[in-house]
């Protein structure tokens, strides 16, 4: 064989296992009028009903370390959420979302896409995640105005996310207690401007009327509170 043409017989190897990822869809969101944030769909309705299995979930898992890392904390310089301790409800809404393209998240879509989870695991990787302890060690905002966030969180998010951050896996809401700060206060700068697409419209009004500052304030107070059991 000419030296080229091994040289396109290689690139190609490392070309089609690109090409069998798909691009993540586009799903309609905040942004259509009638869109439903919690759209009880099929995949949703149905991984609700299966009871998870930690065991199981903990191989599926496998495939996240690399960004979420091996104990659920995630990795904040890289924006990478803490997963461990979240509710099941909040964590299997999220996976389906990103795979059905309600929520945008291009970097993670190859890896929790149909090719390489199966709608099955989806309730174990849950469960599993759900009974890791919550670390502590998240990061903080710079505890400059504390106040303030607990002000701002007391009056306009506790009802949905609790006194304690506790959040409701029976309604989606997710627990904010000892999340990383930037994650926090990405979402809620996304949540504001219309980037997560599959945000609450409650949330979205409200933090329209929030200067930066207020979002940093109000993030910085949820990522201090204290881990809350299930
Ligand atoms: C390439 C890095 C990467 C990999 C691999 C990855 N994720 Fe993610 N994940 C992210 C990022 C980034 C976000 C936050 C996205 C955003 O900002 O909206 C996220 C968010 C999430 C969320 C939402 C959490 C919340 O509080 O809303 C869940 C659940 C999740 N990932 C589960 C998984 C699972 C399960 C796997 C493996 C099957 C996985 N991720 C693999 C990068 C990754
Ligand atoms: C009416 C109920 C409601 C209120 C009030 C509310 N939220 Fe939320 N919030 C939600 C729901 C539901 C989600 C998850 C949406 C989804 O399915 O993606 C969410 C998600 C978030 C997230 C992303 C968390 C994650 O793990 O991905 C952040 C950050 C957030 N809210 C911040 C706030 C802040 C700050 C306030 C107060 C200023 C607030 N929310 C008020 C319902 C609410």
């Amino acid at each position: 064989m000419k030296p080229t043409l091994i040289f396109f017989a290689l690139a190609g190897l490392t070309i089609l296992p690109a090409l069998a990822e798909t691009a993540q869809p586009h799903a309609p969101g905040i942004e259509a009028k009638d869109y439903r944030w919690n759209e009880p769909s099929e995949a949703l309705t149905r991984a609700l009903e299966q009871k998870g299995d930690p065991e199981k979930g903990k191989i599926a898992y496998e495939g996240c370390r690399g960004c979420h890392k091996a104990d659920g904390s995630g990795r904040p310089d890289a924006g990478y959420p803490q997963l461990a301790g979240q509710h099941a409800a909040v964590l299997i809404k999220q996976m389906i979302d990103v795979r059905s393209g309600h929520r945008d998240n291009p970097r993670m879509h190859p890896f929790i896409e149909a090719e390489a989870v199966a709608a099955k695991d989806i309730p174990d990787v849950a469960a599993y995640l759900n009974g890791l302890p919550v670390p502590t060690s998240n990061r903080k905002g710079d505890g400059n105005n504390l106040e303030r966030g607990k002000t701002l969180y007391q009056r306009d998010c506790s009802n949905c996310h609790g006194n304690a951050g506790e959040g409701d896996g029976k309604k989606f809401y997710p627990k904010m207690a000892s999340q990383h700060y930037p994650y926090l206060y990405r979402e809620s700068l996304h949540i504001r401007d219309g980037q997560r697409r599959n945000a609450h419209m409650t949330s979205v009004k409200t933090l329209k009327t929030y200067t930066d500052e207020d979002i940093a304030a109000v993030c910085d107070y949820m990522s201090r509170l204290p881990p809350v059991g299930n």
